[in-house]
């Protein structure tokens, strides 16, 4: 009761144009709260926990087998894809939108996206729509550089996903004290993760839109997955079934290796298919969680869900997503939870839900400066948008790559390399402390490179480090 009274506060402050948008999202995280405070106990029952059925969970090379129909351009024109796009850059070290780093050739994630989708309307002739699910954090620097697709064929439609209020754990009251986000009002606020998806794609009006467009499914991906392009395989199993019965969602899969423990996986749980995070599960249960062998698959994010299935779902308010808490503290110090939901969760409330396992090149996510070298790299190559990796690579697997803290920013790693080394027959790098890599070097096999606390090592121009530990004046 004490929330909505400092929430019905807040609203009163909202300036007229604001006021029913902010009335929206208050109701929305009002539920959301409600939900958490009747919660009692885990989510899921570890006991109730199965392995998947063999069938609902299809390799991707059966999907695949089946061919194109000649009508793909019809198909294709059902087509909505959607990008994530909540997310800012700090991880990396950048102010504004995620999807605003440059990383390949000058190319940020919503221009290799842009590209994508303009290659496919223009081989296809097709008229494939790009929505973007905007956070009050991302929309005004995204609707900005809008402006430069404005001669491409692809149209581009934005939404706001939902501004919750950040709850201070002691006393569960909303941190903000009117509905500003600036100022000493900047961290009172969130957006509630990607599973917020379903209700303000519905309220924003779009979902009826592409609806009443004859469109009938969404594909929705994170923009920081480069990998994550229009499957026309995947597309047309949705479109035309082997056995007629449509999948109201597919979520695509793909093999764990011992480095990916944080996705979720895949389960049977009362005769559904179920997303469990690692979040989920109990302490005694994480190691057979996080096993290969046991649970041998993890969730791409890469979604494909029927538009008629979310207005269905969504207009009964039967959309059910685990609450995810999470702490944080703000830079003043104060404790504070933020209640999200992941996209993902939803499998569960749709009809004929279905995995495919797809290979890893589907899964090319950028969360670090790590991974961001790796696709500058010479491993792989751009094509209209897509990057594929090189064939002059002799194995089909990527390197490890670590670089230390001195490399976190996305401005302090651009510095340390002249040019990015070349990398096709590197297998593990290691970088700690002050490095810099002068231009045309190349990395072959294990390279661990330690500058110990006071040391500096630069790497000349035109270098080869095969197999090679440098390390201080070390060199061995
Ligand atoms: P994250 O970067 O937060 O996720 O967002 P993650 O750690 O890889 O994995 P999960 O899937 O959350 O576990 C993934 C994508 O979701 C968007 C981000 O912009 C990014 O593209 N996102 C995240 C939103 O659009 N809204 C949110 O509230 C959170």
């Amino acid at each position: 009761l004490s929330v909505k009274k400092e929430l019905d506060k807040i609203l009163t402050t909202a300036p007229s144009h604001e006021s029913k948008h902010t009335e929206k999202d208050f109701e929305g995280f009002r539920k959301l709260f409600h939900r958490f405070l009747q919660e009692k106990g885990p989510s899921v029952d570890w006991g109730k926990i199965q392995r998947p059925p063999e069938d609902s969970i299809q390799p991707y090379e059966k999907i695949k087998a089946r061919g194109l129909p000649d009508n793909i351009s019809s198909v294709l024109n059902k087509l909505v894809v959607v990008k994530l796009n909540g997310g800012l850059g700090t991880s990396m070290g950048c102010k504004g939108p995620k999807s605003l780093i440059g990383v390949r050739n000058e190319n940020t994630f919503l221009d290799l996206t842009v590209q994508q989708i303009e290659h496919l309307n223009k081989t296809y002739n097709t008229d494939v729509p790009l929505v973007l699910m905007n956070s009050f954090n991302t929309d005004e620097d995204t609707k900005k550089i809008l402006q430069k697709y404005n001669h491409c064929r692809v149209k581009i439609y934005t939404f706001n996903q939902s501004r919750y209020p950040r709850i201070n754990k002691e006393s569960l009251l909303p941190v903000a004290k009117d509905v500003s986000y600036s100022g000493e009002n900047t961290e009172a606020w969130y957006p509630p993760g990607h599973g917020d998806i379903y209700a303000s794609f519905y309220n924003s009006g779009l979902l009826g839109t592409f609806i009443g467009e004859g469109k009938e499914y969404i594909f929705v991906s994170n923009i920081d997955n480069l990998g994550a392009t229009v499957d026309l395989y995947i597309l047309n199993h949705l479109m035309n079934p082997p056995n007629g019965k449509r999948c109201e969602f597919v979520m695509e899969v793909t093999n764990k290796t011992r480095a990916d423990v944080k996705g979720g996986t895949l389960t049977q749980y009362e005769g559904k298919l179920r997303l469990v995070e690692i979040a989920q599960v109990p302490k005694a249960h994480v190691d057979e969680f996080k096993s290969v062998s046991k649970f041998k698959i993890f969730n791409t994010n890469n979604l494909w869900i029927s538009l008629a299935a979310v207005k269905r779902l969504q207009e009964q308010n039967a959309i059910d997503m685990e609450i995810i808490v999470n702490p944080k503290t703000l830079d003043g110090g104060l404790n504070v939870i933020q209640l999200e939901t992941a996209v993902g969760a939803a499998i569960k409330s749709f009809e004929n839900s279905l995995g495919i396992n797809v290979p890893r090149s589907r899964f090319l996510p950028v969360k670090t400066t790590s991974d961001l070298l790796l696709v500058m790299s010479n491993l792989y190559s751009l094509n209209a948008g897509s990057l594929t990796m090189s064939e002059k690579r002799e194995f089909p697997t990527v390197p490890l790559v670590k670089l230390g803290s001195s490399f976190t920013k996305v401005q302090d790693y651009l510095r340390r390399f002249e040019s990015i080394p070349d990398m096709l027959e590197l297998d593990h790098l290691t970088v700690s402390g002050d490095v810099t890599f002068g231009k045309n070097v190349s990395l072959k096999g294990t390279v661990i490179i330690i500058a110990n606390h006071g040391d500096r090592i630069d790497i000349p121009p035109g270098a080869v480090l095969e197999n090679k530990i440098v390390s201080g004046n070390l060199r061995i």
